[in-house]
Order: C-alpha cells, then sequence, then structure tokens
C-alpha cells in the first residue's frame, strides 16, 4: 500500500526555525526572486574592510565602499533614449584600431586589450555600443575605471543614458548613481546561503521591472578572489533564434509583467532599505534591439511575473520552459572570468546573466556597476 501523504505542518518544517525566520525566508523565495547575494549594512564588516586585520588585508577602494542612506528618491521619469549604436561605423575603427579581440565562445562574448575605454572619443563610445550589442559582452583588461575619480567613471558611462539609481543596492558616499556588489573579507554569508540553497544561479537582465531598463552597462572589478567569482552570461538573442518559427511566432505580440516588488520586500525582509517605491511593467516578451535589429527573448525568473492575458497555469507553464530553455543553453552561453583592471561591458537587452557564489567565505569581492538606462523595449512586426 503507497504511504499516506502527509503535509507538514508549518511549525514542524524545521524544529530550529521560529515564525520570522519561515518569514523572512518566504519573503526572500516567493514568486521566483531569488537573492543569493544578500547585501547590506549588517553584513559589512566596516572596521576590517576600512582598517583590516590579522586575517584580511583593508579594501583597495574603501572609496567605493557601500553605504544604505534611507532618502527616498521620487520615481524615475520617462526620457527619450539617444541610441548611439546608430551612429557608429560598424568596423569599429575608433575602438578597436590599436586593439586585439579574442572572442570567448563561437557566439557570445570576446575579450580586449589595448583599448582605454576612459580615453575614448565619442565616435569611439558609439562603436562601443554597437560592438558590445553585436558581442552581447566583452571583458575590457587594462582599464583604469577602478583608479579614476568616480565621477569620471559616471561621465563615461553617462554617454549612453542617465544612470539609473538602484532601489535597494549600496552605493559610495555621495554617489547613488553607483551600484555595488560587495562582499565583505569576513562575511560567512556565502557559508550560510548553501545551509538553504543548493546552487547560487540566479538568471537575469538587470532591473528589467523598470520602464526603461538599462542598455550598454558597465562593471569593473575593485577587489575579488583568488578564483572564482566569475559572472555567467547568455545570448538571448540566440536563445530566441534556437526556437522554432511556428513557437517564435506564438510568442510574437505577448507581453510579460516585470515586478520589482519581491527584490524591495526581501530587502526589506533582511533590514536594509528600499530608496524608491518599487513598480511593475508590462514589456513585451520578446524584443528588438533598435541597433542591430536583432529580436531577443526578455524574460527572467528573477523578475518575470506572468504573461498577459494568459491563465496562472498556462503562463507558468510557458515561462517555465522558457527559463529552463535559457539556463541550460549552456550553448549559447559565456563564462567572464574577473582579473584586475577588467571592465565588462554588456547589453543588457540582449543578455541575461548571473552571478556565481563558488568560493570560500574570507575573501573579499567588490565590483561597481554603472548602469545607463535605455529605450523602453519594443518588439518590431513577426517576419517569420
Ligand atoms: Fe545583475
Amino acid at each position: 500500500m503507497a504511504p499516506a501523504l502527509i503535509e507538514t505542518p508549518i511549525a514542524d518544517r524545521s524544529v530550529d526555525e521560529t515564525a520570522e525566520e519561515i518569514r523572512k525566508k518566504d519573503a526572500n523565495q516567493g514568486a521566483g526572486y531569488k537573492e543569493a547575494f544578500q547585501q547590506g549594512a549588517k553584513t559589512t564588516n566596516y572596521e576590517v574592510e576600512l582598517k583590516g586585520n590579522e586575517k584580511h588585508k583593508p579594501a583597495k577602494y574603501p572609496n567605493y565602499l557601500p553605504y544604505w542612506d534611507d532618502f527616498k528618491h521620487a520615481p524615475l521619469e520617462p526620457f527619450e533614449a539617444i541610441e548611439h549604436g546608430k551612429d557608429a561605423d560598424p568596423t569599429f575603427p575608433n575602438l578597436l584600431a590599436n586593439a586585439t579581440v579574442k572572442e570567448l565562445t563561437g557566439n557570445i562574448g570576446a575579450e580586449v586589450q589595448g583599448v582605454q575605454l576612459s580615453q575614448l572619443t565619442n565616435a569611439g563610445k558609439d562603436e562601443l555600443a554597437r560592438f558590445v550589442a553585436e558581442k552581447k559582452v566583452v571583458a575590457f583588461r587594462g582599464q583604469d575605471f577602478a583608479s579614476l575619480p568616480i565621477e569620471k567613471a559616471l561621465e563615461v558611462a553617462e554617454y549612453f543614458g542617465p544612470s539609473h539609481v538602484h532601489p535597494a543596492s549600496g552605493a559610495p558616499k555621495g554617489f547613488p548613481k553607483v551600484h555595488l556588489v560587495h562582499r565583505s573579507a569576513s562575511d560567512t554569508t556565502a557559508h550560510d546561503y548553501f545551509q538553504e540553497r543548493t546552487n547560487s544561479i540566479t538568471w537575469h537582465s538587470d532591473v528589467t521591472y523598470e520602464m526603461q531598463p538599462p542598455g550598454t552597462t558597465f562593471l569593473y572589478l575593485l577587489d575579488g578572489p583568488v578564483a572564482g567569482g566569475d559572472t555567467l552570461f547568455a545570448n538571448m538573442a540566440e536563445a530566441y533564434r534556437r526556437l522554432s518559427p511556428e513557437f517564435q511566432k506564438r510568442l510574437h505580440g505577448l507581453k510579460a509583467v516585470h515586478s520589482g516588488h519581491e527584490q524591495a520586500a526581501a530587502a526589506l525582509a533582511r533590514g536594509s532599505i528600499v530608496r524608491r517605491d518599487p513598480v511593475s511593467n508590462v514589456h513585451p516578451l520578446v524584443r528588438t534591439h533598435p541597433v542591430t535589429g536583432e529580436k531577443a527573448l526578455f524574460v527572467n525568473p528573477q523578475f518575470t511575473r506572468r504573461i498577459v492575458g494568459f491563465k496562472k497555469e498556462e503562463s507558468d507553464f510557458l515561462l517555465d520552459f522558457l527559463y529552463k530553455h535559457i539556463a541550460l543553453g549552456a550553448d549559447f552561453q559565456a563564462r567572464v572570468k574577473w582579473e584586475e583592471n577588467t571592465v565588462v561591458v554588456w547589453d543588457n537587452r540582449v543578455t541575461a546573466h548571473s552571478a556565481i557564489l563558488d568560493w570560500q567565505d574570507g575573501h573579499r569581492r567588490h565590483l561597481a556597476r554603472l548602469t545607463p538606462q535605455a529605450e523602453r523595449p519594443f518588439e518590431t512586426p513577426f517576419e517569420g
């Protein structure tokens, strides 16, 4: 006889969990949102970061340490995006004249030596936008971004669009436009995290809940573990092309809700702050890139909640298929390895990415992101 199906009462899930702990976990795990990199003032050991101790050196870039002010920001305003990639010379003479380009894989990613991004002319920046849209993600080595005055680095990025101010992340003092990814050298949250989860993979494109999510996006290393902490990227245009024409046709015209509410709830649940009231926006499931004309899947389990007009089971079924398709697509993904003085630039409109938490506690990881916003996502007619 088959054993009876017994539902475990919530209070018995673990004798060690208090109701408050259960509530916090559920806030963090609800609706597909998954937070592998919990950061906040409580997990940032400023004493060790600033001064070091017998085990850890002080932070290399203390001017980039994260702070969480609780100054409330107004809602983002719509703006007319200028797509600089449209003005670019497609042979990239201003960007790549003295560069060495190494492809990372057969269909996504490149590594470039011999270019100083902070010195690019406007023509060079136009070409950067187009080059990154074509390659999807590019690791530029030997960059001086980390040691520039922060306002100078922001000036380079803001050529591409106004900076997105993240609603919940820490920022350098005085620079709310800089998004920081930071884990203190003395942090134990990697160990804590794997008590609850089997992996740290969180495929997403950045802040897709905004009406005008980012386009050309910059992330640079300040301090990192000796090995590990790589970043995965997926080519979402290739992910779209892998689907059959009949399936592509069915996706055409569909729209999905993207929500920032779960990210905000998770930030509050861990005692952090939310600078701007969370928003949801509706975007096409397939978006067209304004320069290359490529179509790309534009859904992710972190922020996409449901397909408009579908019943819940139908929406879950289709989104689940697309998430698996993206996660399994190692043949349209690249793994970017960080090195000192690396700036990684990706086009957030045609890529998804995931951080990888694979290094032991006891190593600092510290990166800064500059996040120019782009156009409101749109889809061009289906051409088969
Ligand atoms: Fe991200």
